[in-house]
């Protein structure tokens, strides 16, 4: 296998597009169909969306980050705030968006494993009715979160029971809710009912560039149609946004491809823990490991493979699965992870002390 062969570990977003969403895109580009969404196809894929969510209303864009701003967005006066996780994807990785184009304050929280619990929102709850702080309003999470962890369905209940009586509004980004529907065995509406608005990933398990924003709470759809336009998400060929979904949901293929990357995340820690010198830090539930090597065993394994490094300080990877990954491929990484410990000058199973 030469490099360029071999699978990337480095995130989900580095797979192609399954073949069932390219089949279904070269479906949907047959003949013409009216613009902006107003398709027989976005119809029907948006309705059967809603059916599986038990959603109010669900609408497409183009990116996660979008639809986490879209999404926020629908909640939110200019003087109000988000209660999310301090690892969340939102604060750390999307440059600010929800700052800029919202113009709205984070409120950040240390939480363990990724998650926020009702007592973490509650620490920043404080300010209420002080002109001099911005609102608490919204209250983020991701399922799976971004440390790859999955909430129960007993903490999401905690959490929007929390959140209904302490009038604050439950945003989840699901930009890998299938791997957390996969991880908990249970359906979207389970993860859902719990949410006012909710995002759901096709980008991540198999589609080439299509969200969903799923709202779930009836009054907040009615801005939608014109945030969406006024931010630049609105798809002048919906359909092929529309069709992408279709696809993903024709037979739960976004399940099995969700418990396929699942699968090759547990088989690759499993083995990666028998290898010398690697720890693995996290609880593997979703699609992403978390290792802890000798920063010189990451140098080598970087040689042939790519991958991120999560935390250098504390000498941290994080290799993550997709659909399309293979037993095979697996495999092969880790016969490597297993011969590169082996080569290492100082020996095996050396601890990082750093
Ligand atoms: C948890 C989570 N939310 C949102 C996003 C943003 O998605 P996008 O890169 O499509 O904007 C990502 C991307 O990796 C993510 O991991």
């Amino acid at each position: 296998m030469t490099s360029e062969q071999r699978k990337s570990f480095g995130s989900d977003n580095h797979a192609g597009a399954h073949p069932a969403v390219l089949t279904a895109l070269a479906a949907a580009n047959i003949g013409d169909a009216t613009a902006y969404g107003d398709d027989p196809l976005t119809e029907q894929v948006t309705a059967r969306l809603c059916a599986e969510f038990g959603a109010a209303a669900a609408f497409f864009v183009f990116g996660g980050t979008a639809a986490n701003v879209l999404g926020l967005g629908l909640m939110l006066r200019p003087f109000e705030a988000v209660i999310c996780a301090e690892s969340a994807h939102l604060n750390g990785d999307e440059c600010g968006a929800a700052e800029r184009v919202l113009g709205s304050k984070l409120l950040t929280v240390p939480a363990p494993g990724g998650k926020l619990t009702p007592d973490l929102i509650a620490s920043q709850l404080a300010g209420r009715g002080n002109s001099h702080r911005a609102q608490p309003r919204a209250v983020e999470i991701a399922q799976a979160t971004e440390v790859g962890t999955v909430y129960t369905l007993d903490e999401l209940r905690a959490i929007s029971e929390f959140c209904r009586a302490s009038d604050l509004l439950l945003y989840v980004d699901g930009a890998r809710l299938a791997n957390a529907a996969a991880y908990l065995d249970c359906t979207l509406a389970d993860l859902a009912a719990h949410a006012d608005v909710l995002s759901f990933g096709g980008t991540k398990n198999g589609a080439m560039g299509a969200e969903a924003v799923i709202v779930m709470n009836e009054p907040l759809a009615a801005a939608m149609p014109f945030q969406r336009m006024q931010l630049m998400q609105l798809a002048s060929k919906m359909r092929f946004l529309a069709a992408q979904f279709g696809a993903l949901l024709q037979d739960d293929l976004w399940r099995a491809n969700a418990a396929h990357a699942n699968a090759m995340a547990r088989r690759l820690a499993e083995g990666a823990s028998a290898a010398d010198g690697v720890e693995i830090v996290r609880p593997v539930q979703a699609n992403a490991v978390f290792a802890r090597l000798h920063p010189r065993h990451i140098a080598a394994l970087q040689h042939d493979w790519t991958f991120h490094v999560w935390d250098e300080d504390d000498s941290v990877v994080r290799w993550m699965t997709a659909f399309d990954t293979t037993e095979l491929d697996v495999d092969t990484f880790l016969a490597d992870i297993r011969s590169t410990a082996l080569r290492e000058p100082h020996g095996p199973g050396l601890a990082h002390s750093g």
